[in-house]
């Protein structure tokens, strides 16, 4: 079992708990994270102008991603 919680929101970015979050980009660069967020939210839309975070751009794109976990 995991203790990251990765969550996707309805139509939007997947939000990810920025405590011990680090991310890289493909040189292994770390980009840095928004200051003082208890969440990170990553784009997963593609129309965000900063990826690999959310901008908000989603709901302007009426990005539709509503798919939901089976059911245990
Ligand atoms: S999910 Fe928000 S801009 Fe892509």
């Amino acid at each position: 079992m995991s203790d990251i919680v990765i969550r996707c929101r309805e139509n939007g970015p997947l939000v990810v708990p920025a405590a011990t979050l680090k991310i890289v980009d493909h040189l292994g660069n770390a980009f840095p994270l928004p200051a003082g967020k208890e969440n990170v939210a990553l784009c997963r839309c593609g129309h965000s102008k900063v990826k690999p975070f959310c901008d908000g751009s989603h709901r302007a794109a009426t990005f539709q991603a509503s798919e939901t976990a089976p059911q245990s």
